[in-house]
């Protein structure tokens, strides 16, 4: 990846007449570009097309007459305090509730330390307003979530991954990524992680590491942003407690209602020590003034009266049936040299490709034969994650499920078939190849 102190790129010679303020950006948004596969998932967001790309929950298995009814009773009980301007903290009835929430990881934590956030996405950018200066660098987990690196990039962070397997982040590269830094002369300023269920990898950080991972940073003195969003959609195994509940002053928590009840309220929070939140509270008041009060009330309210934690038991049987459908599809039908990870619960299974099948190149193909997925190099700062594709299970059906699988082994075969006669992917990734795909949870 450039270095994002040099990414002043040479400025065009006069803007251009689609865009005149093209000269005119800071440098920060240099790097703000639209993924060139978009016009593909255009495509692949069509009807004929199973889509294993996408991580929308299936909200369609809410209760919506009873979220109906509670909005309604929202508006007639409060509405003038649902529709006036609230805190940039968030509602502290609702910051109870969100403890009550994380307590059933393992969280012990007070409201006044708790901040609402548009969706955990908005935690990640405040987190990242405050603590990231222009290259300055922040850890992460090979491969990461995508949007993340979209957050970390726009504020112009040196973005390092880790290694990751089977059982997550591997604490003696992580280690070793700190003691490199270190020779350099240099700190990061926080170590990103998804431990449980992790987007894209699908995998769960052991306890045995978490308790290592916890270790190292502890040493180092690094701070660790723990996201969490997938905690409770658990379908197999023991829960493993959360870093933030081993060491809540090394830990900033981000926790979210989207993928348990709808990402539709966006609705997220952090967890942070005092002085954190503080400064967190302070960015989203210059980010947007206050949250909607309406969404939170709403979201409290459903808290209050709705068996919520029945509601996502149901979510996770649904989940728990779709994973199986992908997996037992996975094991029937793909081919030798294919390999894919088991997530005990989450949205996504991480695969790699046979040895030379290059998965950005053959998103054209899988899409032609109306199969959608998300390559993996969206999913790295650098150009890693070519052989990689992320296939979710939240949304599909699990009929269509098995035939998304089906179509996809299909073009797998093809490539192989064409890579056998002429050779696997050599050639280099092109320039903005590692390019995200912003549109995707
Ligand atoms: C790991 C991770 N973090 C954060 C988010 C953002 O979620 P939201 O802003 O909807 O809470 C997502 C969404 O998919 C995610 O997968």
């Amino acid at each position: 990846m450039q270095d994002p102190r040099e990414s002043h790129r040479q400025p065009s010679v006069q803007g251009s007449r689609i865009d005149p303020y093209v000269d005119s950006y800071a440098a920060r948004a240099q790097g703000m570009v639209a993924s060139e596969v978009r016009a593909l998932f255009a495509v692949a967001s069509r009807p004929e097309v199973v889509s294993l790309a996408g991580g929308m929950p299936n909200v369609g298995a809410l209760p919506m007459d009873d979220i109906g009814g509670i909005v309604q009773q929202v508006v007639a009980e409060q509405g003038s305090t649902a529709l006036q301007y609230g805190s940039a903290q968030g509602d502290p009835v609702l910051r109870e509730h969100i403890c009550e929430v994380m307590a059933e990881e393992g969280i012990e934590a007070a409201a006044d330390d708790v901040i609402v956030t548009v969706g955990s996405q908005q935690a990640l950018d405040l987190v990242t307003r405050v603590f990231v200066d222009p290259g300055d660098v922040v850890l992460c987990e090979a491969p990461t979530y995508v949007t993340a690196i979209n957050t970390f990039a726009a504020f112009q962070a040196d973005i390092r991954h880790v290694h990751t397997d089977g059982d997550g982040v591997v604490p003696e590269a992580l280690e070793e990524a700190l003691t490199r830094m270190a020779a350099e002369g240099r700190r990061a300023k926080f170590f990103y992680t998804i431990p449980n269920f992790h987007n894209p990898a699908g995998v769960t950080l052991s306890a045995e590491r978490r308790r290592r991972v916890l270790e190292i940073c502890r040493r180092h003195g690094l701070l660790i942003l723990e996201d969490n969003p997938y905690g409770l959609l658990r379908y197999d195994g023991d829960p493993v407690a959360p870093l933030r509940a081993e060491a809540p002053d090394s830990v900033i928590y981000l926790g979210s209602f989207s993928k348990t009840l709808s990402p539709g309220f966006r609705i997220g929070w952090a967890l942070a020590p005092s002085a954190v939140r503080a400064k967190l509270v302070l960015a989203a008041e210059s980010a947007m003034l206050s949250h909607s009060t309406f969404n939170q009330m709403v979201v409290r309210r459903y808290l209050a009266t709705h068996a919520w934690r029945e509601q996502i038991k149901d979510f996770n049987e649904m989940y728990r049936q779709r994973r199986d459908a992908m997996l037992g599809a996975l094991d029937a039908l793909m081919p030798a040299g294919t390999e894919w990870t088991r997530p005990d619960g989450g949205f996504f299974v991480w695969l790699t490709l046979p040895e030379g099948l290059d998965a950005k190149a053959m998103l054209p193909r899988a899409v032609n034969e109306r199969v959608a997925y998300v390559p993996g190099t969206g999913f790295y700062a650098s150009q890693e994650g070519r052989r990689n594709m992320r296939l979710s299970f939240c949304y599909p059906t699990c009929e269509q499920i098995r035939e998304g699988v089906r179509r996809l082994v299909g073009v797998i075969e093809g490539e192989t078939a064409l890579r056998d006669t002429f050779g696997g992917m050599s050639a280099p990734a092109a320039a903005g190849d590692d390019t995200p795909f912003p549109d995707l949870p």
